[in-house]
Protein backbone atom coordinates (compact mmCIF):
# COMPACT_ATOMS: atom_id res chain seq x y z
CA UNK A 1 0.00 0.00 0.00
CA UNK A 2 1.58 3.10 -1.34
CA UNK A 3 1.03 5.50 1.46
CA UNK A 4 2.83 9.56 0.39
CA UNK A 5 3.15 12.82 2.36
CA UNK A 6 4.17 14.70 -1.52
CA UNK A 7 2.60 14.71 -4.11
CA UNK A 8 5.85 13.98 -6.43
CA UNK A 9 6.24 10.43 -4.27
CA UNK A 10 3.80 8.91 -6.59
CA UNK A 11 3.70 7.78 -10.44
CA UNK A 12 2.56 4.36 -11.69
CA UNK A 13 5.74 3.62 -14.15
CA UNK A 14 4.81 0.27 -14.96
CA UNK A 15 0.81 0.48 -16.88
CA UNK A 16 0.96 -0.57 -20.40
CA UNK A 17 -2.13 -1.21 -22.93
CA UNK A 18 -2.24 -3.85 -25.71
CA UNK A 19 -3.77 -1.66 -28.64
CA UNK A 20 -4.50 -4.72 -30.38
CA UNK A 21 -7.88 -4.82 -29.84
CA UNK A 22 -8.70 -1.25 -30.87
CA UNK A 23 -6.18 -1.05 -33.71
CA UNK A 24 -5.62 -4.51 -34.93
CA UNK A 25 -2.16 -4.17 -34.72
CA UNK A 26 0.07 -5.40 -31.56
CA UNK A 27 1.44 -2.00 -29.74
CA UNK A 28 2.33 -1.57 -26.07
CA UNK A 29 1.27 1.76 -24.72
CA UNK A 30 3.12 2.94 -22.00
CA UNK A 31 0.92 5.23 -19.97
CA UNK A 32 2.93 7.77 -18.35
CA UNK A 33 -0.47 9.87 -17.05
CA UNK A 34 -0.95 7.59 -13.44
CA UNK A 35 0.35 10.65 -11.19
CA UNK A 36 -0.68 13.56 -9.46
CA UNK A 37 0.31 16.20 -12.31
CA UNK A 38 -1.44 13.57 -14.50
CA UNK A 39 1.89 13.44 -17.17
CA UNK A 40 5.35 12.22 -18.19
CA UNK A 41 6.30 15.45 -17.14
CA UNK A 42 6.56 15.02 -13.42
CA UNK A 43 9.95 13.13 -13.64
CA UNK A 44 11.68 15.92 -15.45
CA UNK A 45 10.02 18.32 -13.10
CA UNK A 46 11.10 16.88 -9.89
CA UNK A 47 14.81 15.59 -11.16
CA UNK A 48 15.25 19.88 -12.25
CA UNK A 49 13.88 20.69 -9.34
CA UNK A 50 16.13 18.41 -7.24
CA UNK A 51 19.08 18.86 -8.89
CA UNK A 52 18.70 23.14 -8.43
CA UNK A 53 18.04 21.89 -4.86
CA UNK A 54 21.03 20.24 -4.64
CA UNK A 55 23.13 22.75 -6.51
CA UNK A 56 22.12 25.67 -3.87
CA UNK A 57 20.49 27.17 -6.79
CA UNK A 58 17.04 27.10 -5.34
CA UNK A 59 16.38 29.40 -2.25
CA UNK A 60 13.32 29.87 -0.17
CA UNK A 61 13.17 33.71 -1.85
CA UNK A 62 13.56 32.26 -5.32
CA UNK A 63 10.78 32.29 -7.85
CA UNK A 64 10.59 29.43 -9.96
CA UNK A 65 10.16 30.25 -13.73
CA UNK A 66 9.44 27.92 -16.81
CA UNK A 67 8.61 28.41 -19.99
CA UNK A 68 5.81 25.17 -20.76
CA UNK A 69 3.06 24.66 -23.02
CA UNK A 70 1.24 23.23 -20.44
CA UNK A 71 2.26 19.81 -18.30
CA UNK A 72 5.39 20.94 -17.39
CA UNK A 73 3.92 23.48 -15.75
CA UNK A 74 1.52 21.72 -13.71
CA UNK A 75 4.06 19.63 -12.89
CA UNK A 76 6.03 22.21 -11.52
CA UNK A 77 2.98 23.61 -9.98
CA UNK A 78 2.43 20.63 -7.87
CA UNK A 79 6.24 20.93 -7.10
CA UNK A 80 6.29 24.43 -6.04
CA UNK A 81 3.01 24.13 -3.60
CA UNK A 82 4.54 21.28 -2.23
CA UNK A 83 7.58 22.47 -1.39
CA UNK A 84 6.63 26.04 -0.70
CA UNK A 85 8.24 27.87 -3.71
CA UNK A 86 6.69 30.59 -5.67
CA UNK A 87 6.00 29.28 -9.59
CA UNK A 88 5.28 31.41 -12.20
CA UNK A 89 4.81 29.76 -16.27
CA UNK A 90 5.37 31.52 -19.20
CA UNK A 91 2.67 29.70 -21.88
CA UNK A 92 0.93 30.12 -25.06
CA UNK A 93 -2.11 30.23 -26.91
CA UNK A 94 -2.22 26.33 -27.00
CA UNK A 95 -2.08 25.72 -24.05
CA UNK A 96 -5.43 24.40 -22.89
CA UNK A 97 -7.72 26.17 -20.64
CA UNK A 98 -7.86 23.39 -18.06
CA UNK A 99 -4.33 23.24 -17.77
CA UNK A 100 -3.89 26.79 -17.04
CA UNK A 101 -6.80 26.71 -14.36
CA UNK A 102 -4.81 23.49 -12.99
CA UNK A 103 -2.40 25.58 -12.44
CA UNK A 104 -3.72 28.44 -11.05
CA UNK A 105 -5.51 26.20 -8.77
CA UNK A 106 -2.09 25.08 -7.27
CA UNK A 107 -1.63 28.69 -6.62
CA UNK A 108 1.18 29.52 -9.73
CA UNK A 109 0.83 32.61 -11.50
CA UNK A 110 0.58 31.64 -15.34
CA UNK A 111 1.72 34.16 -18.24
CA UNK A 112 -0.03 33.45 -21.81
CA UNK A 113 2.10 34.54 -24.71
CA UNK A 114 -0.41 36.01 -27.56
CA UNK A 115 2.60 36.71 -30.32
CA UNK A 116 4.80 35.04 -32.43
CA UNK A 117 8.36 35.76 -32.16
CA UNK A 118 9.33 38.41 -34.47
CA UNK A 119 12.49 36.45 -35.68
CA UNK A 120 10.52 33.37 -36.78
CA UNK A 121 11.27 31.66 -34.13
CA UNK A 122 7.02 30.96 -33.32
CA UNK A 123 5.54 31.35 -30.40
CA UNK A 124 7.92 28.97 -28.08
CA UNK A 125 10.69 31.70 -29.44
CA UNK A 126 8.39 34.68 -27.99
CA UNK A 127 8.21 32.73 -24.61
CA UNK A 128 11.31 32.31 -23.89
CA UNK A 129 12.31 35.92 -24.68
CA UNK A 130 10.00 36.94 -22.01
CA UNK A 131 11.29 34.72 -19.37
CA UNK A 132 14.78 35.68 -20.22
CA UNK A 133 13.68 39.65 -19.86
CA UNK A 134 12.15 38.33 -16.59
CA UNK A 135 15.19 36.46 -15.31
CA UNK A 136 17.02 39.77 -15.89
CA UNK A 137 14.69 42.37 -14.32
CA UNK A 138 14.70 40.43 -11.29
CA UNK A 139 17.33 38.07 -9.61
CA UNK A 140 15.12 36.14 -7.60
CA UNK A 141 13.69 34.36 -10.47
CA UNK A 142 15.33 30.75 -11.23
CA UNK A 143 14.89 29.41 -14.89
CA UNK A 144 15.19 25.84 -14.56
CA UNK A 145 14.97 25.17 -18.73
CA UNK A 146 13.56 22.28 -19.22
CA UNK A 147 15.05 22.60 -23.16
CA UNK A 148 18.66 22.80 -22.03
CA UNK A 149 18.77 21.02 -18.68
CA UNK A 150 20.20 17.87 -18.98
CA UNK A 151 18.35 16.68 -15.38
CA UNK A 152 15.23 16.67 -18.22
CA UNK A 153 16.60 13.53 -20.36
CA UNK A 154 18.75 12.02 -17.46
CA UNK A 155 15.27 11.48 -15.32
CA UNK A 156 14.28 8.89 -18.08
CA UNK A 157 17.49 7.54 -18.16
CA UNK A 158 17.32 6.93 -14.86
CA UNK A 159 13.27 5.69 -14.89
CA UNK A 160 11.50 5.59 -17.93
CA UNK A 161 13.61 3.55 -19.78
CA UNK A 162 14.67 1.06 -17.18
CA UNK A 163 11.03 0.22 -16.53
CA UNK A 164 10.28 -0.19 -20.22
CA UNK A 165 13.50 -2.64 -20.45
CA UNK A 166 11.89 -4.38 -17.32
CA UNK A 167 8.77 -5.51 -18.93
CA UNK A 168 10.10 -5.54 -22.03
CA UNK A 169 13.34 -7.48 -22.32
CA UNK A 170 13.01 -8.38 -25.91
CA UNK A 171 11.57 -4.69 -27.20
CA UNK A 172 12.45 -4.35 -30.92
CA UNK A 173 11.30 -0.77 -31.23
CA UNK A 174 10.19 2.02 -29.12
CA UNK A 175 8.25 4.95 -30.24
CA UNK A 176 8.54 8.31 -28.77
CA UNK A 177 7.32 11.92 -29.13
CA UNK A 178 8.98 14.99 -29.14
CA UNK A 179 9.02 18.32 -27.99
CA UNK A 180 11.92 19.11 -25.62
CA UNK A 181 13.24 15.62 -26.54
CA UNK A 182 14.11 15.09 -22.82
CA UNK A 183 11.63 11.89 -22.75
CA UNK A 184 13.20 10.64 -26.37
CA UNK A 185 17.09 11.26 -25.50
CA UNK A 186 17.12 9.77 -21.94
CA UNK A 187 15.61 6.40 -23.39
CA UNK A 188 17.75 6.35 -26.80
CA UNK A 189 20.78 7.15 -24.59
CA UNK A 190 19.71 4.38 -22.22
CA UNK A 191 19.51 1.87 -25.03
CA UNK A 192 21.94 2.26 -26.70
CA UNK A 193 24.07 1.43 -24.22
CA UNK A 194 22.35 -2.22 -24.09
CA UNK A 195 23.66 -4.84 -25.69
CA UNK A 196 20.73 -5.71 -28.00
CA UNK A 197 19.90 -3.26 -30.02
CA UNK A 198 16.35 -1.44 -29.89
CA UNK A 199 15.04 0.71 -33.01
CA UNK A 200 14.52 4.23 -31.50
CA UNK A 201 11.72 5.97 -33.33
CA UNK A 202 10.89 9.45 -32.93
CA UNK A 203 7.47 10.98 -33.28
CA UNK A 204 7.53 14.36 -34.57
CA UNK A 205 4.24 16.49 -35.64
CA UNK A 206 3.76 17.86 -39.10
CA UNK A 207 4.83 21.51 -39.19
CA UNK A 208 7.46 21.04 -36.14
CA UNK A 209 10.78 21.87 -36.95
CA UNK A 210 12.81 19.58 -34.33
CA UNK A 211 13.95 17.60 -37.04
CA UNK A 212 14.38 20.67 -39.50
CA UNK A 213 12.50 21.43 -42.12
CA UNK A 214 9.73 24.45 -42.38
CA UNK A 215 7.69 25.60 -39.25
CA UNK A 216 3.86 25.71 -39.93
CA UNK A 217 0.74 26.15 -38.04
CA UNK A 218 0.05 23.43 -34.91
CA UNK A 219 -2.76 23.64 -32.68
CA UNK A 220 -2.24 20.50 -30.41
CA UNK A 221 0.04 21.43 -27.55
CA UNK A 222 2.49 18.99 -26.05
CA UNK A 223 4.43 17.59 -29.49
CA UNK A 224 6.44 19.40 -31.89
CA UNK A 225 8.74 22.76 -31.40
CA UNK A 226 9.14 25.77 -33.43
CA UNK A 227 12.56 25.96 -31.94
CA UNK A 228 15.11 22.92 -33.13
CA UNK A 229 15.28 21.30 -29.11
CA UNK A 230 19.18 21.68 -27.33
CA UNK A 231 18.92 18.50 -25.97
CA UNK A 232 18.45 16.53 -29.16
CA UNK A 233 20.73 14.03 -30.80
CA UNK A 234 19.99 12.94 -33.87
CA UNK A 235 22.70 10.58 -33.79
CA UNK A 236 20.65 8.79 -31.38
CA UNK A 237 17.69 8.46 -33.48
CA UNK A 238 17.47 5.75 -36.04
CA UNK A 239 14.27 7.28 -37.72
CA UNK A 240 11.67 10.16 -37.29
CA UNK A 241 7.81 9.93 -38.54
CA UNK A 242 6.18 12.60 -38.92
CA UNK A 243 1.79 12.80 -38.26
CA UNK A 244 -0.41 15.59 -39.37
CA UNK A 245 -2.93 16.45 -36.88
CA UNK A 246 -5.55 15.54 -38.49
CA UNK A 247 -4.35 12.00 -37.80
CA UNK A 248 -3.50 12.81 -34.22
CA UNK A 249 -6.93 13.61 -33.58
CA UNK A 250 -8.03 10.41 -35.28
CA UNK A 251 -6.01 8.49 -33.44
CA UNK A 252 -7.00 9.93 -30.13
CA UNK A 253 -11.25 9.54 -31.11
CA UNK A 254 -10.45 6.04 -31.72
CA UNK A 255 -8.89 5.14 -28.63
CA UNK A 256 -12.15 7.26 -26.91
CA UNK A 257 -13.86 4.69 -28.47
CA UNK A 258 -12.09 2.02 -27.33
CA UNK A 259 -12.63 3.86 -23.98
CA UNK A 260 -9.32 5.09 -23.27
CA UNK A 261 -9.17 9.16 -23.08
CA UNK A 262 -5.67 10.24 -24.19
CA UNK A 263 -4.16 13.21 -25.03
CA UNK A 264 -3.10 14.73 -28.11
CA UNK A 265 0.48 13.67 -27.96
CA UNK A 266 -0.56 10.11 -27.51
CA UNK A 267 -2.84 10.02 -30.66
CA UNK A 268 0.22 11.55 -32.37
CA UNK A 269 2.95 8.67 -31.80
CA UNK A 270 0.44 5.76 -31.62
CA UNK A 271 -0.50 7.05 -35.47
CA UNK A 272 2.80 7.73 -36.46
CA UNK A 273 3.69 4.08 -34.53
CA UNK A 274 1.01 2.37 -36.40
CA UNK A 275 1.88 4.07 -39.96
CA UNK A 276 5.54 2.75 -38.91
CA UNK A 277 4.49 -0.49 -37.60
CA UNK A 278 1.96 -0.84 -41.26
CA UNK A 279 5.07 -0.11 -43.41
CA UNK A 280 7.69 -2.47 -42.13
CA UNK A 281 5.40 -5.03 -41.79
CA UNK A 282 6.02 -4.71 -37.89
CA UNK A 283 3.30 -7.89 -36.88
CA UNK A 284 6.20 -9.85 -35.10
CA UNK A 285 7.92 -7.03 -33.59
CA UNK A 286 7.99 -6.74 -29.82
CA UNK A 287 6.47 -2.75 -30.05
CA UNK A 288 6.31 -0.20 -27.19
CA UNK A 289 4.95 3.56 -27.42
CA UNK A 290 4.68 6.32 -25.06
CA UNK A 291 1.50 7.76 -24.25
CA UNK A 292 2.61 11.17 -22.40
CA UNK A 293 -0.54 12.51 -20.32
CA UNK A 294 -4.56 12.04 -20.44
CA UNK A 295 -7.65 13.32 -22.14
CA UNK A 296 -9.55 15.35 -19.56
CA UNK A 297 -7.12 18.24 -20.23
CA UNK A 298 -8.19 18.06 -23.88
CA UNK A 299 -11.81 18.17 -23.59
CA UNK A 300 -12.41 21.65 -24.68
CA UNK A 301 -10.50 21.12 -28.12
CA UNK A 302 -9.86 17.60 -29.18
CA UNK A 303 -12.80 16.14 -28.00
CA UNK A 304 -14.78 18.80 -28.57
CA UNK A 305 -16.10 18.98 -32.23
CA UNK A 306 -17.16 22.97 -32.60
CA UNK A 307 -12.86 23.20 -32.04
CA UNK A 308 -11.99 20.51 -34.52
CA UNK A 309 -14.52 22.11 -37.22
CA UNK A 310 -13.24 25.32 -36.72
CA UNK A 311 -9.51 24.42 -36.87
CA UNK A 312 -9.55 21.51 -39.32
CA UNK A 313 -12.95 22.34 -41.06
CA UNK A 314 -15.35 19.59 -42.45
CA UNK A 315 -14.88 16.30 -42.04
CA UNK A 316 -12.16 15.76 -39.57
CA UNK A 317 -14.31 13.25 -37.72
CA UNK A 318 -15.83 11.37 -40.43
CA UNK A 319 -13.37 9.01 -41.56
CA UNK A 320 -13.75 5.61 -41.38
CA UNK A 321 -11.22 5.64 -39.33
CA UNK A 322 -13.72 7.17 -36.14
CA UNK A 323 -15.55 3.50 -37.13
CA UNK A 324 -13.57 1.06 -34.75
CA UNK A 325 -14.57 -1.95 -36.87
CA UNK A 326 -11.52 -3.75 -36.12
CA UNK A 327 -11.76 -5.54 -32.93
CA UNK A 328 -10.54 -9.09 -33.10
CA UNK A 329 -10.36 -9.50 -29.71
CA UNK A 330 -13.21 -7.57 -27.35
CA UNK A 331 -10.65 -7.03 -24.35
CA UNK A 332 -6.91 -8.56 -23.51
CA UNK A 333 -4.74 -8.38 -20.87
CA UNK A 334 -2.17 -10.29 -22.34
CA UNK A 335 -4.30 -13.06 -23.32
CA UNK A 336 -2.34 -14.79 -25.97
CA UNK A 337 0.76 -15.77 -25.15
CA UNK A 338 2.50 -15.39 -28.08
CA UNK A 339 2.16 -11.12 -27.56
CA UNK A 340 2.67 -11.25 -23.82
CA UNK A 341 6.13 -9.75 -23.07
CA UNK A 342 7.47 -12.30 -21.23
CA UNK A 343 6.60 -15.20 -23.21
CA UNK A 344 7.94 -13.15 -26.56
CA UNK A 345 11.22 -12.31 -24.87
CA UNK A 346 11.60 -16.23 -23.85
CA UNK A 347 10.84 -17.28 -27.35
CA UNK A 348 13.83 -15.23 -28.91
C1 LIG B 1 1.54 16.05 -23.65
C2 LIG B 1 3.00 16.02 -23.93
N1 LIG B 1 3.46 15.11 -24.76
C3 LIG B 1 4.76 15.06 -25.08
C4 LIG B 1 5.67 15.93 -24.59
C5 LIG B 1 7.12 15.86 -25.02
O1 LIG B 1 7.98 15.41 -24.04
P1 LIG B 1 9.50 15.86 -24.07
O2 LIG B 1 9.54 17.30 -23.65
O3 LIG B 1 10.20 14.98 -23.08
O4 LIG B 1 10.02 15.69 -25.46
C6 LIG B 1 5.22 16.90 -23.72
C7 LIG B 1 6.16 17.91 -23.20
O5 LIG B 1 5.77 18.91 -22.66
C8 LIG B 1 3.85 16.96 -23.39
O6 LIG B 1 3.37 17.90 -22.55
Amino acid sequence: MPIISSPQAFNEEDLYIDLRPIFGRSLFLKCEGFNFAGSVKLKAAAAMVEAAEREGVLTPESILIESSSGNLGVALSMIAASKGYRFLCVTDLRCNPSTRRLMEALGSQVHVITEPDANGNGLLGARLAYVRALCASDGRYVWLNQYTNPHNWKAHFRTTAPAIARQFPRLDVLFIGVGTSGTLMGCARYFRERSRPVRIVAVDAVGSVAFGGTPGRRMIPGLGTSVRPPLLDESYVDEVVRVEEVDTVRACHRLARGGFLFGGSTGTVVSGALSWLARHDGHDLIAVALAPDLGERYLDTIYRPGWLHDVYGEGVLSSDDLIATSRPVSSTRFTDPATRPAAASAAQ
